[in-house]
């Protein structure tokens, strides 16, 4: 009995000592190019917390003229300061992206189209977990019109730019979770059943299969693509389900923090010579197996023309 006691007494201690070791272990990859980046431009979606605050950062404190792409620009200037006075990077910028709202991407693509001769990394890392069934402003399910289809149509119309500006990269942050996705093309908008975690699942899936097929069709341009896995991450994702907000605080000492969780996307946005494997899925800054669903070129090139008829945008 004293020794339980004396065990639960010491436990927290113990957590502390340990945690940043056991989470160290927990967390291999990082990203070990020192490749910098001065005259480069890189636009980094969802940019004013989590993975890619952390992802921005790197990026200009490696030199690269850094787009926070946010849908609150109070919060991404926030932020922007908070990078120019750590990297002593002032070109860091931020635009308005709601990737919930075509016309906000259609807006956000015209004037970084104006504004900018190149554009060599996209990263398109914003992502809603887990929300309650609703619906973007063009009426697609919230998942897959965020996280696929707002990110389908921003890399769509950034991409001549993208050639022009060769080489250079497109990386689409998806998750483990994507196992678990299905396409159900005849529910792609929930609205004949709908699970909150699967919608979640299904849109990483999607991109995954969306970043197959663009490596597809781009072979040749110069531009590549590559998906990732962050990792476990403590990050704001969990906002919309207070069980999984419970289940990160209590396991909040052992997940990556969101510097480690950046480390695949800037591996992949940076790392000399990874050309070779265009349209592969990355986890802790290596190849990672995907899910059958995932391979499936059928599925892949389906999801392309469906998701193109549902933007009002051209297949090829
Ligand atoms: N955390 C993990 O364990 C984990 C695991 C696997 C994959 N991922 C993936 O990693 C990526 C980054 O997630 P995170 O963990 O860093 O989560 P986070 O802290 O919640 O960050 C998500 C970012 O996406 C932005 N966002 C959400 N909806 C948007 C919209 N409609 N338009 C524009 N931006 C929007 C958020 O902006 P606001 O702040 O304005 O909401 C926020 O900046 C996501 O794609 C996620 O699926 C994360």
């Amino acid at each position: 009995m004293v020794g339980v006691l004396l065990l639960l007494l010491l436990l927290p201690f113990f957590l502390y000592i340990a945690a940043p070791k056991i989470r160290k272990m927990l967390s291999s990859g990082v990203c070990t190019s020192t490749v910098q980046l001065p005259g480069k431009v890189a636009v980094v979606t969802g940019a004013n917390t989590g993975i890619g605050k952390e992802t921005a950062k790197e990026l200009a404190q490696r030199g690269a003229r850094v787009y926070l792409a946010c849908r609150d620009i109070q919060k991404g200037e926030l932020v922007a300061r908070e990078i120019q006075t750590m990297t002593g990077n002032q070109q860091v910028l931020v635009r308005e992206l709601d990737l919930a709202d075509t016309k906000s991407i259609r807006a956000f693509a015209k004037d970084f189209l104006a504004e900018e001769k190149h554009l060599h990394i996209l990263i398109n890392n914003a992502g809603v977990m887990m929300c309650p069934y609703s619906k973007t402003a063009d009426g697609f399910e919230m998942h897959m019109g965020v996280n696929h289809l707002g990110h389908f149509l921003l890399t769509h119309l950034l991409l001549e730019k993208l050639k022009e500006s060769a080489p250079s990269r497109v990386v689409n942050v998806s998750s483990l979770a994507h196992h678990l996705g299905r396409i159900h093309f005849h529910n792609l908008q929930g609205e004949k059943f709908y699970n909150a975690g699967l919608a979640y699942c299904h849109s990483k899936l999607a991109n995954i299969l969306f970043t197959q097929e663009l490596a597809r069709r781009l072979k040749g341009s110069g531009v590549t693509t590559y998906s990732v896995h962050p990792g476990t991450v403590n990050s704001e994702l969990v906002r919309h389900s207070p069980f999984m907000k419970w289940m990160w605080w209590l396991f909040s000492f052992f997940i990556k923090t969101p510097k480690q969780g950046a480390q695949t996307s800037l591996y992949c946005a940076i790392t000399e010579g990874l050309e070779i494997l265009n349209g592969h899925h990355f986890s802790d800054c290596s190849v990672a197996w995907v899910s059958a669903q995932a391979r499936n070129e059928t599925i892949a090139r389906r999801l392309w023309d469906v998701s193109c008829d549902l933007l009002g945008i051209p297949m090829d």
